[in-house]
């Protein structure tokens, strides 16, 4: 319980210190103020300190114990205190969360962006948000998006609230500072957070100008992936995911917006006080952030390349046992070993669609051989059975090497892919981008033939002999 800490209105900042619990799917406690937390039940006639109890369910109240997720929330005033929503004006119109022909399009063509700009006009988190692709409908609880942020500005005196699905944040120029309904998470880059559908949220921008991904699940929630053969060890490990300790303003906040992402489309309310007004919380419904760096990668000790699934940090999973809805999966600094092994990705066309964006560095840049146009802040999307892989340059020095490669060190790189099942549509405004790479297939064109037939001669008269 982190009652060492009182965060009252006049600690609402971010300080460098930010406590934080640690651990993923805990039941966790947090006081703002020791006592706050009524004890022996959830929901008393009175609660301490005349708070009232709220409860937020991220699962419907018959999920199986395993999975059922909710929290508690004790605060100054209930949520429901507020104006009736009304659409807002402006709304946000790239942002998807029902996928079909009247905002998106099917294209299984190599798609490559390049990073897109920082607009120069103050653009906040919300309004920066894009979609660029994702399948399925928040209505249904089934599916997934991915979009782009670029902002400028924080959120002041209003708060978001996504009623359609979890976001994972992937920031990669700026740190976040996320208030949440349970506390304060800052997020640099290398760091991931989700913050769970429901909860409200706002991002401040300390580094003022921002870019990074955000993958949105709908109708399920993330989990850490099974470790099979590994063990009981390995990727990343519970202890290292960090949970918000709870904090609040009481301070009155006239005018304060609630703007709620509700099927896709923007609603505000207004109220006279701020959401952040949770004195104490308990329960496993939570925001989380999670560094990075922290992971613990496996690889091949001998031969051959092993499959990116190896590297997932979070799976959302669908009904289908192994079948992710969404995967996040990481590409870290590791070192190289294998033995007479192709070592970049091998060429592959696969059932599953996967997006992917760079955090910093070279992707792949064990051989040198920087891929040309996968740049930090870029993206790029390989859908279901669209073949991939190595472009020329990484392939030609990659056998130039020969077996000389020798154990090698990948690092000042992180990458990740988004990989689902579910086959995205692509939204317009992506593919009509002035940051979309039409020349992105020539990465490819180059690749020759290695063919030797004159070998096939030698080996087929060779048996003849024998
Ligand atoms: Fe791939």
């Amino acid at each position: 319980m982190a009652s060492e800490v009182v965060n009252t209105a006049e600690s609402l900042d971010f300080p460098a210190d930010l406590k934080y619990l640690p651990g993923f799917g805990n039941h966790f406690s947090s006081e703002a103020i020791a006592g706050a937390l009524p004890q022996g039940q959830n929901n008393p006639l009175i609660c301490p300190f005349g708070l009232y109890a709220e409860q937020i369910s991220g699962t419907s109240f018959t999920a199986p114990r395993k999975l059922n997720l909710r929290s508690w929330l004790y605060r100054i005033k209930p949520s429901v205190t507020h104006e009736p929503f009304k659409p807002r004006v402006p709304g946000n119109e790239k942002l998807i969360a029902d996928f079909n022909q009247s905002n998106s399009s099917a294209n299984p063509t190599q798609l490559r962006w390049k990073p897109v700009d920082i607009p120069e006009e103050p653009t906040n988190f919300i309004d920066g948000l894009q979609t660029i692709c994702g399948a399925g409908s928040s209505y249904l609880r089934h599916g997934y998006a991915v979009h782009m942020y670029t902002a400028n500005k924080s959120m002041d005196n209003y708060a978001f609230c996504n009623a359609d699905g979890d976001f994972l944040f992937v920031p990669q120029k700026g740190r976040l500072w996320i208030m949440t309904e349970c506390g304060r998470l800052e997020v640099i880059p290398g760091e991931v957070a989700v913050v769970p559908q429901g909860f409200r949220f706002a991002v401040s921008l300390p580094d003022g100008p921002s870019r990074g991904y955000v993958s949105e699940i709908f109708g399920t929630h993330f989990q850490l992936p099974d470790l099979g053969p590994i063990g009981a060890n390995g990727l990343a490990a519970a202890r290292d995911f960090l949970v918000p300790v709870a904090c609040f303003e009481e301070t009155p906040c006239p005018n304060y917006i609630i703007v709620q992402k509700y099927g896709g489309e923007l609603f505000t309310a207004k109220q006279d006080f701020s959401p952040f007004n949770v004195v104490a919380w308990h329960g496993n419904y939570v925001p989380y952030k999670y560094d990075l760096s922290k992971f613990c990668p496996y690889n091949t000790v001998l031969v051959d390349h092993g499959d990116p699934s190896v590297n997932t940090v979070l799976t959302a999973p669908t009904d289908k046992p192994g079948v992710a809805l969404l995967d996040f999966v990481i590409f870290p600094p590791r070192w190289l070993v294998a033995e007479h092994t192709f070592r970049p990705p091998y060429y592959h066309r696969n059932c599953m669609s996967e997006f992917m964006g760079l955090i910093y560095g070279n992707y792949e840049n064990h051989m040198q051989a920087k891929a040309d146009g996968f740049i930090p802040g870029g993206s790029s999307l390989h859908s279901c059975m669209t073949p991939h892989g190595p472009d020329t340059k990484t392939y030609e020095a990659t056998v130039a090497c020969g077996e000389n490669a020798g154990p090698y060190k990948i690092t000042d790189t992180l990458a990740f892919m988004f990989e689902s099942y579910l086959i995205p549509r692509v939204c317009t405004w992506a593919l009509e981008s002035p940051f979309l790479d039409n020349d992105y297939y020539q990465c490819w064109i180059g690749l020759r033939s290695h063919f030797r037939k004159e070998d096939c001669s030698k080996a087929s008269s060779n048996q003849d002999a024998d």
